[in-house]
C-alpha cells in the first residue's frame, strides 16, 4: 500500500494509475476505520478498481467545535486496517493543502439545495454545504473515478449524487449497502459509545424501519408506526421521515410506489441514525 500526503503527488499519482488503464475508486472517509468501511473497499475491489482511500477529518462539516474536538482519530488502527482491507493508496492530507484559510472562513463553499435541508440538515446547519466542498474538492484532486458512498448516510449519499451531476464531474457514484451486527445495529463508529441497555433501545431504530416495510399503506401511516416504536422504546426522536429517494422531498399520503424510511434518535446522549427501501400505497 502506498502512503501519501501531499495533494499534487496524490494528482499524479491518480493520473499515472489512469495511463496505466486502471479505473480509480475512490472512498472518502474520516478515519476510524470499521467494517461499513470496509464493504466500501471490497466493493471498489470487487470492480476491480485501483482503490484510493482517503482520510480527512473535515472541519467544516462539524457544527460544533466540541464536536470536532470529539471526533474519533485512530491513524494508526486504521493504516494497518487499510494495508489489511487491500487498500492500494492511502492519502492522507494535511489541513492546510485542504484548507489553507482555515479557521478563516474559506471564500467558496459548495451549496446543494433541497436536498441538503431538511433531516439531518436541519439540526446540523452548514453540514452538507462542509460535506458538498470537502467531497468537490476530493473528486477535482483525484479526477475521473468510480466513489463510494455508504447507504447509512444517505441523505449524504443524495447530496453528493447531486453535487457531482449538477457540477458535471466525471465521477461515478457507488451506493453500498447499510452494514449491520448480527443484531441488525447499523454499523457506526458511535455503537462503541452504547452501554448493553442503552444498544438494545437503539435496536427500536432498526426495527421502526421494518416495522414501516411491512405496512402496506400510506406515508403517514409509516411515520406513524415509527414514532411509535421509537417512543416505546425511550429514543428521543430526532425524526422519522418517508421520502423520495433521490430528491428526498417528503412523500404525500396519495403517492404510490419504492420510497425511502429514514429515522434519527438519541439514546443515551449518542445520536443514531438509520433508514431502508419501504413500498408505500397511496390512499386511493
Ligand atoms: O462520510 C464521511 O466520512 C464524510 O462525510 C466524508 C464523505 C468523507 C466527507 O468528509
Amino acid at each position: 500500500m502506498q502512503r501519501l500526503t501531499g495533494v499534487e503527488r496524490w494528482r499524479r499519482l491518480a493520473d499515472e494509475q489512469r495511463a496505466a488503464g486502471r479505473r480509480i475508486g475512490l472512498v472518502p472517509t474520516m478515519g476510524a476505520l470499521h467494517r461499513g468501511h470496509e464493504s466500501l473497499v471490497a466493493a471498489a475491489r470487487a470492480n476491480g478498481d485501483y482503490v484510493l482511500l482517503t482520510i480527512f477529518v473535515n472541519p467544516r462539516q462539524f457544527d460544533r467545535p466540541d464536536d470536532l474536538r470529539a471526533y474519533p482519530r485512530t491513524p494508526e488502527h486504521d493504516r494497518a486496517l487499510a494495508a489489511d482491507m487491500g487498500v492500494d493508496a492511502l492519502v492522507e492530507p494535511a489541513l492546510d493543502e485542504m484548507w489553507p484559510a482555515y479557521p478563516d472562513a474559506t471564500a467558496t463553499t459548495v451549496s446543494v439545495r433541497g436536498v441538503s435541508d431538511a433531516l439531518e440538515g436541519a439540526g446540523r446547519p452548514g453540514h452538507f454545504d462542509g460535506v458538498a466542498s470537502v467531497v468537490a474538492k476530493l473528486a477535482v484532486i483525484t479526477g475521473p473515478c468510480r466513489a463510494y458512498f455508504g447507504e447509512k448516510d444517505f441523505q449524504q449519499l443524495a447530496v453528493v449524487r447531486r453535487l457531482l451531476f449538477d457540477l458535471g464531474f466525471d465521477v461515478t457514484v457507488v451506493g453500498c449497502p447499510i452494514v449491520r451486527d448480527s443484531d441488525g445495529l447499523a454499523i457506526s463508529s458511535r455503537n462503541v459509545r452504547l452501554d448493553p441497555s442503552a444498544r438494545t433501545r437503539a435496536l427500536s431504530l432498526h426495527e421502526a424501519l421494518d416495522r414501516a416495510a411491512s405496512i402496506e399503506g400510506p406515508a403517514e401511516s409509516m411515520r406513524s408506526v415509527m414514532r411509535d416504536v421509537l417512543a416505546a422504546a425511550s429514543v428521543e426522536m430526532a425524526y422519522a421521515e418517508v421520502v423520495d429517494p433521490l430528491t428526498l422531498e417528503r412523500t404525500g399520503d396519495d403517492e404510490t410506489g419504492p420510497r425511502r424510511a429514514l429515522v434519527a434518535g438519541v439514546v443515551d446522549g449518542v445520536r443514531l441514525i438509520d433508514n431502508r427501501e419501504v413500498y408505500v400505497r397511496g390512499r386511493a
